[in-house]
């Protein structure tokens, strides 16, 4: 009985603290880039470095309003660059 009460509290703690794990720049990125679409339609890109300070700086000129420019960027670049594979379309419809 002590260890489920143990476990609960221990699932309470770690679920608290997904929040405040997520990466700042996904942070970043969910307070300035949802105002007008999805995550999906960037996180399903796949840009170099020049491209994505492109893609910030046009969406800033659309209206985007990112306070942290740095951090947003360096996510983009490392998360979504065009290194990586495409996503698969399932993971693109799912989301
Ligand atoms: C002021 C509204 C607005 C904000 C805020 C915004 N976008 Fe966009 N974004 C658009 C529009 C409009 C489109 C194109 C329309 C569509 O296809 O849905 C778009 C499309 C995109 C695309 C697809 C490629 C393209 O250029 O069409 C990417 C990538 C993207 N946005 C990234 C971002 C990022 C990163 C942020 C946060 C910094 C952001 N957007 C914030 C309006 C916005």
């Amino acid at each position: 009985m002590k260890i489920m009460l143990l476990a609960f509290c221990l699932g309470v703690i770690l679920n608290a603290a997904d929040d405040a794990t997520l990466p700042a720049g996904k942070k970043a990125e969910q307070q300035a880039c949802v105002a007008c679409h999805s995550t999906r339609i960037i996180e399903s890109q796949r840009l170099s470095p020049a491209a994505w300070k492109k893609e910030m700086a046009k969406m800033i000129g659309w209206g985007a309003v990112v306070p942290n420019q740095e951090i947003l960027l360096d996510y983009l670049t490392t998360e979504f660059n065009d290194s990586k594979p495409v996503p698969s379309p399932e993971h693109s419809k799912s989301k």
